[in-house]
């Protein structure tokens, strides 16, 4: 006999057998049971998804009790190590690493969609000179739409594949455009003689010369980070682009409206957040007080915490380890004294031991944006660039899956019972 859940309604007396499979219950098997014919049955309800799986996915895997992250079942430390982000890019969305041949094809497709229509500059001109590289991010992805109005043409596999190559080698473009604007530089074109990152590198901080050579290490280390970001399973942002792409939106659209969820400081705007609270302690004799107000519950530590880990987020270790070579060639970034006290007090606390707070993702990365030249603005669009190739691994699983259909969750109503309209001039 299969596993099943032995449900008895105290309401009715009667018993139910719930199929239980891969661990999960089917929400719509608890519909049956109810008080009477005319009753709508029984619903779960569980605000922001704490124990609901949204779908069946066969893309990243998280233990988080454990701090294990794997990408299509290989160890996110492995991939860190010996691979590229376009490689894993391919690997994230086709489901397995390419070939050379294949991996050469991708690159190439990637490559030729770097650059961005003219007009598209002429709308970043609008921004104000201190927009948020955020918003400006949100926008233009979303005016791509307007660009490349087939994309709407979601069931069809080769469009999917096309707006593919064009989100993923658009997306350091827009990036890097949105920083020159914010800086009041010129453009620079892509060379798609570099590497994805050397290029985006290039594009960012090419001054007068000729040719951009970027530093090995430097584009070696946002690789590194562009490998660890790429995708995080059934995050705010991920969710956002499955629920966006469910109405069969376009992917533009429905990329624009998952960067806007990674904005938030919960989600990847968290990295911003915590360069300013580590500037804001300013020295380590002044990290026992922050603590203080962080128990008290007037701040959150950011960078610290995780829905899903209860243990070291494996991304931070990595990140850790890569900002020694990084500090090499820039010099030591003298936050990451502040950050590894903070670490050391906090895990050795009371507090955060109970609750099991660790570091996550955000909470070196930040450190190393920031020696490798980046604005603190700037951090979670480095965020949304490798995020791009999840989202649409995400997206694509969803638009394969039949057993999807337009997201569309239930409530519970306890708001006011029917009554009458008042006119206006009644009201008193
Ligand atoms: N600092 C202090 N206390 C915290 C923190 C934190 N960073 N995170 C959680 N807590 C406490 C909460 O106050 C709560 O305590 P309580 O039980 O006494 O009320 C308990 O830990 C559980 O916290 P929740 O908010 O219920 O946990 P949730 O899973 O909803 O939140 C989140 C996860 C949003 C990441 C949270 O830990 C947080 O705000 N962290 C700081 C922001 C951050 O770093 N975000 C980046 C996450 S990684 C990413 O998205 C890329």
């Amino acid at each position: 006999m299969s596993d099943q859940l032995k449900i008895t309604d105290s309401r009715t007396g009667k018993t139910y057998d719930i199929p239980i499979k891969d661990g999960a219950i089917r929400a719509m098997d608890l519909r049956q049971i109810k008080v009477s014919d005319d009753d709508f049955g029984i619903k779960s309800y569980d605000p922001a998804f704490k124990n609901t799986a949204s779908c069946i996915s066969r893309i990243t895997y998280i233990d988080g009790d454990k701090g294990i992250l794997r990408y299509r079942g290989y160890p996110i430390e492995q991939l860190a190590e010996g691979s590229t982000y376009l490689e894993v890019a391919y690997l994230l969305i086709n489901g397995e690493l390419p070939t050379r041949a294949q991996y050469e094809e991708w690159e190439h497709n990637i490559k030729i969609h770097t650059l961005l229509h003219e007009n598209t500059k002429k709308f970043m001109d609008g921004f104000h000179h201190d927009a948020h590289p955020m918003g400006m991010l949100v926008s233009t992805v979303s005016a791509l739409s307007t660009f490349y109005p087939d994309a709407k043409n979601i069931s069809d596999p080769e469009s999917r594949r096309l707006q593919t190559y064009r989100l993923i080698g658009k997306m350091p473009t827009i990036a890097a455009f949105a920083y020159r604007h914010m800086m009041g530089l010129p453009y620079i074109y892509p060379d798609n003689e570099l590497s994805y990152t050397g290029n985006f590198l290039n594009m960012l901080y090419r001054m007068t010369e000729r040719e951009y050579k970027p530093d090995p290490v430097l584009e070696r280390a946002l690789d590194i980070l562009f490998i660890l970001h790429a995708d995080h399973e059934q995050n705010c942002s991920a969710n956002a682009m499955r629920s966006i792409g469910s109405s069969q939106a376009d992917p533009y659209v429905a990329t624009a409206g998952a960067a806007a969820a990674l904005y938030g400081p919960l989600h990847g705007g968290a990295n911003e957040k915590v360069l300013r609270m580590l500037n804001e302690i300013g020295s380590v004799d002044r990290i026992p007080a922050y603590i203080d107000k962080v128990k008290s519950g007037a701040v959150r530590l950011m960078g610290f915490g995780h829905r899903i880990y209860k243990n070291y987020d494996p991304r931070a270790r990595i990140i850790k380890q890569t900002a020694d070579k990084v500090f090499e060639v820039t010099g030591r970034n003298p936050l990451l004294d502040i950050a590894l006290e903070l670490e050391r007090i906090a895990l050795e606390d009371d507090y955060f031991i109970e609750r099991k707070l660790y570091p996550n993702v955000d909470f070196y990365s930040g450190i190393i944006y920031q020696a490798m030249g980046f604005p603190t603005d700037a951090f979670t669009v480095l965020f949304a660039i490798p995020r791009t190739s999840g989202w649409i691994a995400q997206w694509e699983e969803m638009l394969n899956d039949s057993e999807q259909k337009i997201a569309r969750p239930q409530q519970i109503y306890l708001g006011a019972d029917k009554r009458d309209f008042i006119p206006m001039s009644d009201r008193g």
